[in-house]
C-alpha cells in the first residue's frame, strides 16, 4: 500500500483529495494547520498530521511524523484578488510564503528520501490563473507562475533519480473555502480609481460559464501520481481544460 501526503486538507480540494485517495486504498497522511479528524471518514489508512507549510519547524516535525512517503501534493495555497497597487507588500510576501516557498520547502524535504528510493511523485497545485492572465490577480498569478517554472526544470533533474514531478492547474471552485482564507477582503483592495475597471469582471466572476469541482481536482491528482507517460501538466475542472486548449 502507497503513502501519500497531501497539504491544506482542512477544506477545498486538498480534502476531497484525502478522501478520494483513502477510498482507493492509499495510506493517507492529510496534514492541516488545525488538525481535524471529524472532517474525513474514520479509516486505519488515514492519519492526520499538524503542517504548516511557512514553517521550518513544522516541516520537520510533518516529515518525521510521516515516515516514508511514495506521493506529495502540495496542495495548500491562499489567494489574493484586487488592484496589485492596493496589495500590501506584507500580504504579497505571505501569498508567496505560502504558495510559492512553501511549495519548495516542502518538496526539498521530501526529496532525500525519494532520491535514495529511486522513487516518487510530486504533484504541485497551480490555478488555471497560470493558462491565461486574469485581471485583478497580478500577485497571486505571480506565485503559482513561479512554481510552474519550478516543476518544470526540477522534473528534468529529478527525473534522473526516477521521482516524477507533476503539475495540476485547477480552475475556479465556488464551493472551497478559498475567497474566505485570506486575511486581505477584496474591498480594501480596489480603490475608487479601480472602481469602473473593477465593476464588470467582478459581474463576470460572478457568473462564470464553466467551473471546477472539488472532484475534477481529486481525479486530476490521481491521474498525475499515476501518470507514465511524462505528462507535466493536468489541468482539473471544465474552465481549466477549456482554458488549456485554447492556450
Ligand atoms: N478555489 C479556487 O477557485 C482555486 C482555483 C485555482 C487554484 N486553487 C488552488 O487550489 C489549492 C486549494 O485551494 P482550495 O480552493 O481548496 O481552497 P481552501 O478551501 O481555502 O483550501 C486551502 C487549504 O490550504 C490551507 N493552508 C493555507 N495556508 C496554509 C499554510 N501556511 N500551511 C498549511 N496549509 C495552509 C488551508 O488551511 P487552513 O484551514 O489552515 O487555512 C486550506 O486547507 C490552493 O493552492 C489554491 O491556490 C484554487
Amino acid at each position: 500500500m502507497k503513502t501519500i501526503l497531501i497539504t491544506g486538507c482542512s477544506s477545498g480540494y486538498g480534502l476531497e483529495t484525502a478522501r478520494y485517495f483513502v477510498s482507493r486504498q492509499w495510506n493517507v497522511i492529510a496534514t492541516m494547520r488545525a488538525p481535524r479528524e471529524d472532517i474525513l471518514p474514520r479509516s486505519e489508512n488515514l492519519r492526520v498530521l499538524p503542517l504548516d507549510v511557512t514553517s521550518d519547524a513544522s516541516i520537520a516535525r510533518a516529515i518525521e511524523a510521516a515516515g516514508p512517503i511514495d506521493a506529495l501534493v502540495n496542495n495548500a495555497g491562499i489567494g489574493v484578488v484586487g488592484a496589485f497597487e492596493a496589495t500590501p507588500m506584507p500580504h504579497i510576501r505571505k501569498v508567496f510564503d505560502t504558495n510559492t516557498f512553501g511549495v519548495m520547502a516542502m518538496t526539498q524535504a521530501v526529496i532525500p528520501q525519494m532520491r535514495e528510493r529511486r522513487s516518487g511523485v510530486i504533484v504541485n497545485v497551480t490555478s488555471s490563473a497560470t493558462l491565461a492572465p486574469m485581471p485583478l490577480a497580478a500577485a497571486y498569478t505571480a506565485s503559482k507562475q513561479a512554481i510552474e517554472g519550478f516543476t518544470g526544470s526540477l522534473a528534468h533533474e529529478l527525473g534522473h533519480f526516477d521521482i516524477r514531478v507533476k503539475l495540476v492547474e485547477p480552475g475556479y471552485a465556488p464551493t472551497t473555502s478559498f475567497p474566505q482564507n485570506t486575511s486581505v477582503r477584496v474591498e480594501d483592495l480596489i480603490p475608487a480609481a479601480y472602481a469602473a475597471f473593477a465593476a464588470p469582471i467582478f459581474e463576470a466572476f460572478a457568473q462564470p460559464a464553466l467551473t471546477t469541482r472539488e472532484i475534477d481536482v481529486a481525479e486530476a491528482i490521481w491521474r498525475a501520481v499515476h501518470d507514465g507517460a511524462g505528462h507535466l501538466r493536468f489541468p482539473a475542472g471544465a474552465d481549466a481544460v477549456a482554458l488549456s486548449q485554447a492556450a
